[in-house]
């Protein structure tokens, strides 16, 4: 996607005040990068944790009448990244902020979007409903797990989505592939990959998954679709512990694959996934930065790890809600 860089330009009546830029401790490098995108710094706080684990927030200047923005991913350590988040909101609301969007690249718990068994909760919602009752305003986030999700919030936000920024990078690779088929890493995300398959004009498969327990075990099934011979290009939303796409991948090169590149968004990369993912055949992992990935995660990767930055999108949507101007216009909607 060609982003059309309009951070520059000066907006005179600005109903919400200027840009005020917040970084929790979550994604220093995204904010950083998002900061330097707008021109802007981010603006000084303190973050404090006391001896019995409770958090502390004070701002360094006053943000009454300002346009805030909190910059804060809810990825592990997810509770204290939600609770920085949720205490950064309110301490802006008390300060009289105009106006506070939540910046969440990854919005924690969106699996538990449903109740699916008796006796269980929908976290998702209790996760929205926080942010509101916190003082946010507006939100913005990127590829939610499910689209439902946007219906949790009652303030308006944007959901981003890297698809662009995703198909992009991988396009100009497939003329050197050979017979390259997109394959969904799950049947949840078929619709998506169905996405992926039209943009890029190649032939789709499925893998059917089967969840196993509660407790993050999956077993890859069945192969829906033809990957025999040919350069096979996986994509789902997110890798947690790296069980469903160890298993993709190795059925897919059980099936007859040759080179493997597996492309997806969130990059949680929990417990052991950098060293059984870093292990397996795969010629290229493309995925963002809507979570950190630390140096001793990426070590276990040998050198087939791409990391696009949503700071240039997240950016341009800041500057665009800020300056009331169409955000759907920069996908052409
Ligand atoms: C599941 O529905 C998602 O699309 C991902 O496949 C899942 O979140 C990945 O989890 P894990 O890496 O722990 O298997």
């Amino acid at each position: 996607m060609t982003l059309h860089l309009s951070s520059h330009m000066r907006h005179e009546h600005l109903m919400y005040g200027d840009v005020k830029l917040f970084a929790g401790t979550a994604c220093p490098d995204l904010a950083e990068k998002i900061a330097r995108y707008l021109k802007l710094p981010l603006s000084g706080r303190d973050i404090i944790t006391f001896p019995n684990d409770n958090l502390f927030v004070k701002l360094h200047g006053s943000v009454r009448g300002q346009d805030c923005f909190v910059i804060q991913t809810t990825s592990a350590p997810v509770h204290r990244n939600l609770m920085e988040l949720l205490i950064l909101i309110q301490t802006l609301r008390l300060d009289s902020a105009a106006r506070i969007t939540a910046v969440v690249p990854y919005l924690a718990y969106a699996r538990s979007d449903k109740k699916d068994q008796p006796r269980v909760p929908i976290t998702a919602r209790l996760v929205c409903d926080m942010i509101e009752v916190a003082g946010a305003d507006r939100y913005i986030t990127m590829d939610l797990h499910a689209g439902q999700i946007q219906g949790f919030f009652s303030i308006p936000g944007d959901v981003l989505t890297a698809f662009f920024s995703l198909i992009d990078y991988i396009r100009p690779k497939l003329a050197t592939m050979r017979n390259p088929v997109v394959v969904s890493a799950d049947l949840g995300f078929a619709k998506k990959a169905r996405n992926y398959a039209q943009a890029l004009n190649l032939p789709l498969a499925f893998i059917e998954k089967r969840r196993l327990g509660n407790d993050a075990k999956a077993e890859a099934l069945t192969m829906i679709g033809d990957v025999k011979d040919r350069d096979a290009i996986i994509v789902d939303d997110e890798i947690d512990t790296g069980g469903s796409m160890a298993q993709a991948i190795k059925l897919v090169k059980e099936m007859g694959a040759h080179d493997i590149y597996v492309s997806f968004v969130h990059p949680g990369l929990t417990r052991d996934a950098p060293q059984r993912l870093g292990a397996l055949p795969v010629k290229e992992y493309i995925t963002t930065d809507t979570i950190p990935i630390p140096a001793d995660k990426m070590a276990h990767f040998p050198g087939n790890l791409t990391i696009l930055s949503m700071a240039p999108l997240l950016g341009e949507v800041i500057w665009r809600v800020n300056a009331g101007v169409s955000v759907g216009a920069l996908f052409n909607e």
